[in-house]
């Protein structure tokens, strides 16, 4: 598999394996450690996405403010997939100076994320994103892609009527169907491919971790150095 191919001239997106799953358990342990939820069973993913289904949005805001002190998760996702990323980018980077946890929680639909491409928060045309779910994903609260070519028809569309997630967008999302992943697994996608989530029904919360990645040679749009950092693979 071509991956620059499949991401610059093809669907917009790939899942691939992740090269370093030992950095990765690691990155998964901390989250566990950092987000400070008492379980029974101490440091059990499983546990923790079905003590989230019956936190309030307040509980849930504070578990994201306990992850604050997760400073080194960007590098850690980076240096999970190394060959993946210098392959889209070579080895010099700006990559997001703070990788985001991401909670999609059943029945909680204003947590949901609505269909958008990334190039609408002002990421630069070069920007990839690595996203990756710290647990096998085998129910719909995982994301959905759209195909970059039907993506860009739609922006185009949209851009012609002068809207934003109008009715093309929003009776897309009805029909999609999140991938199922395994723990182990990373979707990597441009910033022109329409991605969100859908509603589901679950007794987990899902989790996942991503981030964005540029190379250091290519321009920076809004996005810059309060939002990117330099970055060089080993
Ligand atoms: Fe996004």
């Amino acid at each position: 598999m071509d991956l620059y191919k499949e991401l610059v001239d093809g669907p917009g997106y790939a899942v691939c394996p992740i090269e370093n799953i030992q950095l990765f358990k690691k990155l998964r342990d901390s989250f566990l450690d950092k987000i400070n939820i008492t379980t029974e069973s101490e440091k059990d993913i499983n546990m923790v996405r079905k003590t989230m289904i019956k936190m309030s949005l307040a509980e849930i805001n504070k578990l994201r403010t306990n992850l604050l002190t997760f400073t080194d998760l960007s590098d850690m996702m980076i240096n999970s997939c190394p060959s993946l990323i210098e392959t889209l980018c070579g080895k010099e980077l700006f990559i997001q100076r703070r990788a985001h946890i991401i909670f999609n929680v059943p029945d909680k639909d204003l947590l949901r994320i609505w269909s958008h491409y990334e190039m609408m928060s002002g990421i630069s045309p070069f920007t990839y994103v690595l996203w990756a779910p710290l647990h096998d994903l085998e129910d719909d609260g995982g994301a959905y892609l759209i195909d970059q070519k039907y993506s860009l028809e739609v922006m185009k569309k949209e851009e012609a009527d002068g809207l934003v997630n109008g009715p093309t967008v929003l009776n897309m999302m009805e029909k999609q169907k999140p991938a199922h992943l395994k723990f182990g697994q990373v979707v990597v996608f441009n910033p022109f491919v329409l991605h969100g989530n859908v509603s589901f029904n679950s007794e987990f919360t899902r989790i996942a971790c991503n981030v964005r990645f540029q190379s250091y040679h290519k321009p920076l749009l809004q996005k810059n150095s309060d939002y990117l950092k330099y970055y060089r693979l080993p």
